[in-house]
């Protein structure tokens, strides 16, 4: 079903592993594509409840772009190219179920952008961050200047942007970039328990809280107004109803993400 992805479900949790090691799972068109679909299978399968996604073998997450792929492009192919990308991760980014990037090496250029696009970031001590476009006479194409700025700051995201400086695990987590570092070994288990405790909650709920927090960095909504309705909207739910009841009850809540 999927030519550079492993997707594999467990207890809920979808885990896709790109799987072009050889290249450092480096994003071509293929990927592309492989993404747009799986993102898919996570909002309409209803036996995953969040993913995890993540890089094959024990070097890199994903080292970029194609760069392959780049030779020849005029300035409208590069622009749709761009525009590609980013509608993918835009998909990501809005995924009402959660999804979290397990960064296992090298996160370069699109690799950056594409944990950037997840909800949020774990480590392994050997994952390595950053933007190095300049260094091809590019900027960042798929969302890498307006993320970064969003995620750390304007004043450090520049100095990355502009020095294509790569940063290590512990100094990502440092400016906020990732949540936790683990070991190589561990990252995957790690990543798994964290979306154990959020798969235990009610999913409309975490859906409204995606969209609500979402819309902080989306111009054409009104981040309170979006939260005021997804407030309203979770009162609709029966998990609301099953959630109040449970407390008063003192008893643990049963969602059934209705
Ligand atoms: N696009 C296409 N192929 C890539 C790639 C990318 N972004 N990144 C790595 N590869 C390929 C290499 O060409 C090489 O292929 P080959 O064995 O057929 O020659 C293979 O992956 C292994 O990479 P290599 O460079 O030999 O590994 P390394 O350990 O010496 O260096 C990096 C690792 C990540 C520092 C280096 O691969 C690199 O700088 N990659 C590009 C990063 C980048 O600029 N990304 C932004 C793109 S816009």
């Amino acid at each position: 079903m999927y030519n550079t992805l492993l997707v594999q479900t467990e207890n809920g949790i979808c885990t896709v592993t790109i799987n072009r090691p050889d290249k450092l799972n480096a994003l071509n068109k293929a990927v592309f594509d492989d993404l747009d679909k799986v993102v898919d299978e996570i909002r309409n399968n209803r036996d995953i409840k969040s993913a995890i996604i993540t890089g094959a073998g024990t070097k890199a997450f994903v080292a970029g772009a194609d760069i392959t792929e780049f030779s020849g492009l005029n300035k409208e192919q590069a622009k749709a190219l761009a525009k590609r990308g980013q509608d993918v991760f835009l998909k990501i980014e809005n995924s009402s179920k959660p999804i979290v990037a397990a960064v296992n090496g090298f996160a370069l250029g699109g690799g950056c952008e594409l944990a950037m696009a997840c909800h949020f970031r774990i480590a392994s001590g050997n994952a390595k961050f950053g933007q190095p476009e300049v260094n091809l006479g590019l900027i960042p194409g798929y969302g890498g200047t307006q993320r970064l700025v969003q995620l750390i700051g304007k004043g450090k995201a520049m100095e990355l942007l502009l020095s294509a400086a790569m940063i290590d695990a512990h100094e990502a987590k440092q400016y906020g970039l990732v949540n936790y570092v683990t070991t190589p070994e561990n990252l995957i288990e790690r990543t798994k328990e964290i979306l154990a405790v959020i798969n235990s909650k009610a999913p409309l709920a975490i859906a409204g809280c995606i969209k609500a927090a979402n819309a902080v960095f989306d111009e054409t909504k009104d981040g309170y107004s979006t939260e005021i309705d997804e407030f309203g909207n979770a009162f609709a739910t029966e998990d609301m109803k099953e959630g109040t009841t449970a407390f008063l009850e003192k008893r643990k809540a049963n969602f059934q993400g209705r």
